[in-house]
């Protein structure tokens, strides 16, 4: 069975466009590279034509998500079993796949109502390299795709059924924490991969969580980038929404800032892999190993959690 082989691009719709591309050039250093039919801007991280579309949309949250597939016969299989599943799925017209810069596409909206897209044949540029306009060594993509994207979903049951019976992405493991030691809501995290990379989704039903979409992971190469960023963001009066810290389960390094639309990026180094012959499915009790302190004032208050 050919799956989705990386978590390819997505879509963010924020109220102030200028601002968060301000942002994702002058703090994370993506690369700008023009506009689609819709207005949207892409966004480079690596040789793929882009790998975040940012639109205006006042909801400043997720606007949609697309997953590669290696070739047609891979949307194809995806796609019927999203049909066998009783999915609809709509194919992209041409004019659609060329606005998205790719061979071929189909839509579908996740169990939570997330618009979803599938494609195969990416636009990459072997002759222009990705520049980082703040002169940053790179990102951690290619095969791996982008990143990763955590999820608030409505039915923790629901959404692990759909992401690992339907679109066939692999739990890499699960973790049942309380996001900070003075807080009680506790949480519940699935991790899921589709490549080497430890986790290209995870999602938890979060109570009166506000937005869909918690945060996007952006893995630099260098963790001079991930420091340098760090006190870039300080200087700056950027919010930090959690300090560095390491992950345990993908062991990432890495500090949560607070974007212009309110949600926030990951911004990271040295996650551990994945080797899918011999990885087994684990479960963490704790979201880190060290750090990864939660700014004062960014949850609810213990008792309005529930
Ligand atoms: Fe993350």
């Amino acid at each position: 069975m050919m799956g989705i082989t990386q978590l390819g691009y997505v879509g963010v719709g924020v109220s102030k466009p200028e601002a968060w591309l301000r942002f994702a050039s002058e703090i994370l250093g993506l690369q700008p590279n023009g506009t689609d039919h819709d207005g949207g801007t892409f966004l480079r991280m690596d040789e793929h034509h882009y790998r975040l579309i940012v639109q205006e949309d006042s909801r400043d949250d997720i606007a949609f998500i697309g997953w590669e597939t290696a070739d047609k016969n891979g949307l194809e299989q995806i796609a019927q079993r999203l049909k066998s599943a009783g999915v609809e799925v709509t194919r992209g017209t041409r004019q659609e796949a060329r606005n998205r810069h790719v061979a071929e596409l189909v839509k579908f909206t996740d169990c939570d109502g997330l618009r979803s897209e599938l494609y195969y044949g990416p636009l990459v540029h072997m002759d222009s390299p990705f520049r980082s306009p703040q002169a940053r060594a790179g990102f951690v993509s290619g095969d791996q795709g982008l990143g990763h994207v955590v999820l608030c979903v409505n039915d923790f049951d629901r959404s692990l059924q759909f992401y690992r019976d339907v679109l066939l992405l692999r739990v890499t493991d699960f973790a049942d924490f309380k996001i900070d030691p003075e807080h009680e809501l506790e949480l519940s995290v699935a991790f899921m991969h589709c490549n080497s990379r430890h986790h290209s989704l995870a999602f938890g039903a979060i109570p009166g969580f506000p937005k869909r979409l918690v945060h996007i992971m952006l893995q630099a190469t260098s963790f001079d980038d991930v420091g340098s960023a760090y006190y870039l963001c300080q200087d700056r009066e950027v919010p930090i929404s959690m300090t560095l810290g390491r992950h345990t389960n993908d062991q990432m390094i890495s500090f949560y800032v607070q974007t212009p639309a309110g949600f926030d990026i990951e911004f990271g180094w040295g996650a551990r892999t994945v080797n899918d012959a011999t990885w087994e499915v684990q479960r963490h009790d704790k979201a880190s190993i060290w750090g990864h302190r939660l700014r004062a004032g960014i949850l609810p208050g213990p008792g309005k959690a529930a």
